[in-house]
């Protein structure tokens, strides 16, 4: 009895060992099925940078995941010549026949003059007088003091920055900051950056924006340098390597198209701007140079038809100087650095020559000289 119960204890224990091997040896032809249907899914892929930049606050996201309401980088490649990139997307973004301009209108561009509140008078009234009085609705005027005459009398679109009034790289890049939340507010397809001594040619201005598309990544501007500037890579690296870009000097104004400031967004909306330029350690101009050229490796598209009052104006052949884009004046006080173009006015009438060169193109207005009208 004894015995047998040892037995059958015996007999137990083998069968439950036989089905313990069973099972060991059945497990690992169960696992494999289940792992093989794992495998043929996509796997969970870190999206490129890039398509991440098409997030916009203002956008919503619907239209930002896939990237619909902005074309696409071309596929592995800087985007390069942005009239090349023109061609290439009007034979697919348009229906066969139409145009491939964009028929820009001049209440597309969004014009934003830099200023502080101790120009108001002396700079912004000439402007008022002359361009801006062209564009008063899409002009909007960034500065850092209220002025309620201003704004009632002469009809310009003011904004308070509330940024300080020093002309430091905070200050300036403040401002910036400033000008491209109103411009991805307005919803206009150009943001063209101007200075307070700046005349800007519309009709000029027009023509050229009209050649490219503000779907494409376009940064149209004069480079202050000969050669890009070199800066220590401090927003995708450590700072111990460097980066090479150009820029386009904002005394002589620079366009941006609306694809390209969507982009920009990461690193320029609701203030990311100044963090940017901080951590770079450069002025404003710089900034948008290095978030365009550096980050995003959109180059700039070089044109010599802005001008800054840092360029040796005189030097402008007088045939050329109405079909610029902008213009500029300055140094009144030792050396006058101003476009020479004659008649009209005096020098002493029109110092900046914009009065003059005003009255060669809208001969009607009615401050000008009778003998100018038509
Ligand atoms: C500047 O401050 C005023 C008063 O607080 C405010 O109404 C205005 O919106 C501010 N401007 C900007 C651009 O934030």
């Amino acid at each position: 009895m004894h015995l047998s119960h040892v037995g059958t204890n015996k007999i137990c224990f083998l069968l439950s060992l036989a089905f313990c091997a069973l099972l060991v040896l059945l497990i690992p032809s169960l696992q494999p099925p289940q792992r093989q249907t794992d495998l043929p899914q996509p796997r969970p892929r870190a999206k490129p940078a890039r398509h991440d930049l098409y997030g916009n606050p203002g956008q919503g996201s619907h239209g930002a995941k896939d990237g619909s309401f902005i074309h696409p980088l071309p596929p592995g490649g800087r985007p390069q010549d942005p009239q090349r990139m023109l061609e290439g997307d009007a034979a697919h973004a348009n229906p066969p026949g139409s145009r491939s301009k964009d028929s820009l209108d001049l209440r597309d561009i969004f014009i934003a003059v830099k200023t502080t509140r101790k120009y108001h008078r002396s700079r912004l009234q000439l402007l008022s007088q002359t361009w801006v009085s062209k564009a008063k609705e899409q002009t909007f005027i960034f500065t850092d003091g209220e002025d309620k005459e201003l704004k009632q009398k002469a009809g310009l679109n003011i904004i308070n920055t509330n940024c300080s009034a020093a002309h430091t790289r905070q200050a300036l890049c403040c401002k910036m900051s400033v000008e491209y939340d109103k411009f991805i507010e307005s919803q206009k397809k150009w943001f063209c950056h101007v200075d307070d001594d700046n005349y800007v040619i519309l009709p000029n201005l027009l023509e050229l924006l009209s050649s490219y598309s503000h779907t494409q990544d376009v940064y149209l501007g004069r480079p202050s340098l000969d050669h890009p500037i070199e800066a220590a890579e401090r927003v995708k690296s450590d700072g111990s390597v460097s980066v090479k870009f150009w820029f386009a000097t904002g005394g002589a104004g620079f366009c941006i198209s609306r694809g390209l400031a969507l982009k920009m967004s990461p690193w320029a909306s609701l203030g990311n701007f100044i963090t940017t330029a901080e951590k770079i350690r450069l002025p404003d101009d710089c900034t948008v140079g290095y978030i365009i050229e550096a980050l995003l490796e959109v180059p700039l598209t070089h044109t010599g038809l802005f001008h800054s009052h840092l360029e040796n104006l005189q030097r402008l052949p007088t045939d050329n100087i109405l079909k610029q884009v902008t213009l500029s004046y300055g140094g009144f006080e030792n050396r006058r650095n101003v476009v020479s173009v004659g008649g009209v006015f005096s020098l002493a009438e029109d110092p900046s020559r914009f009065k003059t060169v005003h009255c060669l193109l809208y001969p009607d207005t009615e401050w000008c000289p009778r003998k100018t009208r038509h």
